[in-house]
């Protein structure tokens, strides 16, 4: 019997693609080419299935070019990169993979915060530059982020995870915005208080963005929000770049209006806006959120997890453990 033919789209672990192996025939990328639309299309004829990630746009045009396309499985748990109702209304199954990059990502968001509050990538330019020549009382004086008052603009996993990281190991006081509020078992521990966003963007001492991006979601924070929070605040955004109006961010961190901010996405990566890269009190990281071994590993599992069970193979077969759009199966 013919077996699947699945493409994986970037270069990922070996292990994982020989996991794929064995339950399909499977076009890999071992060089790492990012595709464009022309060549995902023509390596998607005849593929039933994607190991894709941020990089692959998938659309109704693109499904519509590749009919035999029955699933398309994401690794990474953002999937602003996949139209949904387009997958939906096609009965193409796509997936994502939340839990196992939670933790990780927290951790990458609060050192990002840390870094940002306390001039840490400033510091250490200007150390390497030769000019620490002396002690000075006010030299990069920065804000506390111990007991300072956290803000989380999306309480999903990762903004609780950051959460107890605040409550439990600095202190601090949390406040949170989120369409719906958490349990109130949820809350306690982390004494986090639901707040709307504009009592959140006013007392924020420090501001971490960890919604997921869509059109609803674009520029959640621009120059309307960036007014509201104090000047000495910092704002932090580890979900999408599209979150934040770079352009009102970087005037904003010029003019003083905000303390410093800590960015892992941007709206149009990897090209980074140019009035960010001028800028001192911005910390950068190249999207590395979930970057640490164990994670990206447990990533790619899931990813393949959901590819064998999509493609009725393994014993999930039929049902991806994390199918985004349940209403395909009916
Ligand atoms: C995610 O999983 O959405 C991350 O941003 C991808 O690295």
């Amino acid at each position: 019997m013919n077996r699947p033919q699945v493409l994986v789209a970037r270069k990922v672990f070996p292990e994982v693609v020989e996991r794929l192996r064995a339950h399909f025939e499977v076009e890999d990328n071992p060089q790492d080419t990012i595709y464009t639309r022309e060549q995902l299309t023509a390596r998607l004829q005849g593929k039933s299935g994607a190991f894709i990630t941020g990089s692959e746009r998938i659309d109704g045009a693109l499904l519509d070019a590749c009919p035999q396309v029955r699933v398309v499985c994401n690794m990474a748990v953002g999937y602003n990169n996949i139209d949904l109702a387009a997958c939906s209304a096609r009965q193409v199954m796509a997936t994502n993979t939340p839990g196992v990059l939670t933790e990780t990502t927290a951790d990458l968001g609060f050192a990002l915060m840390m870094a940002a509050a306390r001039r840490i990538p400033e510091g250490e330019r200007f150390l390497r530059a030769g000019r620490w020549t002396r002690w000075s009382y006010d030299m990069f004086i920065a804000p506390d982020v111990h007991g300072s008052t956290l803000g989380i603009l999306g309480m999903g996993r990762i903004g609780q995870a950051i959460a107890r990281r605040g409550a439990l190991g600095f202190g601090m006081k949390v406040l949170y915005h989120n369409r719906s509020r958490l349990e109130p078992a949820l809350e306690a521990p982390l004494a986090a208080r639901w707040v709307d966003k504009r009592t959140l963007l006013r007392q924020a001492d420090h501001l971490v963005l960890v919604l997921p991006y869509s059109a609803d979601t674009h520029h959640t924070v621009a120059a309307a929000e960036l007014a509201q929070m104090k000047p000495s605040a910092t704002l932090t955004n580890i979900g999408r770049g599209g979150l934040v109006d770079e352009d009102a961010l970087a005037q904003a961190l010029r003019e003083g209006r905000l303390a410093a901010a800590g960015l892992d996405v941007f709206e149009g990566e990897p090209r980074v806006n140019p009035a960010l890269l001028a800028l001192e009190n911005v910390a950068l990281t190249p999207h590395i959120g979930s970057a640490s071994l164990a994670t990206r590993r447990a990533m790619a599992e899931l990813a393949a997890d959901n590819l064998i069970a999509a493609l009725g193979c393994g014993p999930q077969a039929g049902r991806p453990p994390s199918l985004l759009n349940p209403e395909v199966l009916g």
